[in-house]
């Protein structure tokens, strides 16, 4: 049974104009809460759930960056500390953390929160990791990867002061100079396209956290559904709610 109540929002932070974290606690009915798995958030009682995913996870603490994006997320801006919050989760699969010695982190956008928790999660493990992240504009949530990195390699698609362009043209040197046990990926979608297709060619595993429209995040809607290889030429649709939304960059087929 899934953690579906009400909780209470013990801190707010304001990230940039648009990004902000909203903190609450880690009751025990949550159990384990995993990197790369999701909170459904209720929103005005108009509106479906959406989607976010852990940031930051501690024993007490649970935080979740958000970039406003629409209604839902507008809503959710617009809340304070001492206001309840209706959550279900925690939903989804998450990464699977493999005990690698040599791993990269790659994030575009917002999809940096989800690898901020998984950050946090391998460093005590002695694993040797490299960051590529990727904004639109003025980078957030750079702080916990710059500082414990082996790398932290950060661009821009704006002049803000960081080499300019996608994390696509950094990750291709990175994999020419080193061989990584497993990349971490989140991001918008062509962003995902994009290195599964860098890291296919390699040869390098990666894990892609997928991010599509979802409704009831139990895998009842079907809303969320995407293709997955089976044997050597099929597929099935998977549901990303349930059975992802992490799956390996090997077994997804995109559309074109
Ligand atoms: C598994 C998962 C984890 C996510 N984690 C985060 C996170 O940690 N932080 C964060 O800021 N955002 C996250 N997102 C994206 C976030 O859910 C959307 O930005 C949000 O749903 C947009 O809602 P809106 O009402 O503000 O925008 P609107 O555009 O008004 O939303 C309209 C509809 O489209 C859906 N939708 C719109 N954009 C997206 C999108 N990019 N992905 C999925 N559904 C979308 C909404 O759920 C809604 O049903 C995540 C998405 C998924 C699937
Ligand atoms: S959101 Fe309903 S099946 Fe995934």
């Amino acid at each position: 049974m899934k953690f579906s109540d009400q909780v209470k929002i013990i801190d707010k932070q304001t990230i940039q104009e648009d990004v902000f974290t909203i903190t609450f606690d880690h009751v025990p009915e949550m159990g384990l809460v995993k990197p790369g798995q999701f909170f459904n958030v209720a929103c005005d009682t108009t509106l479906l759930r959406r989607p976010i995913s852990v940031c930051e996870v501690t024993p007490t603490s649970i935080v979740l960056a958000i970039k406003v994006i629409g209604k839902g997320t507008a809503f959710l801006s617009k809340l304070r500390v001492g206001d309840q919050m209706e959550i279900m989760g925690p939903l989804g699969n998450g990464f699977d953390l493999v005990e690698d010695s040599k791993v990269l982190v790659v994030g575009g956008g917002i999809g940096v929160a989800p690898l901020k928790a998984l950050f946090e999660a391998i460093k005590p493990k002695n694993i040797s990791t490299d960051v590529i992240i990727g904004f639109r504009d003025q980078p957030y949530l750079l702080e916990a990867f710059q500082s414990s990195a082996d790398r932290c390699t950060v661009v821009s698609e704006t002049d803000a002061g960081y080499l300019k362009g996608y994390v696509s043209e950094p990750l291709r040197a990175h994999l020419e100079e080193t061989q990584y046990d497993m990349v971490y990926v989140c991001g918008p979608l062509p962003m995902l396209k994009a290195v599964a297709h860098i890291c296919n060619e390699k040869k390098v595993n990666a894990q892609l956290l997928m991010e599509e429209k979802m409704a009831c995040g139990v895998g009842a809607c079907l809303v969320c559904t995407c293709k997955i290889k089976e044997g050597d030429f099929g597929f099935k649709h998977k549901r990303m709610c349930v059975e992802g939304p992490m799956f390996y960059a090997s077994e997804v087929i995109f559309d074109a």
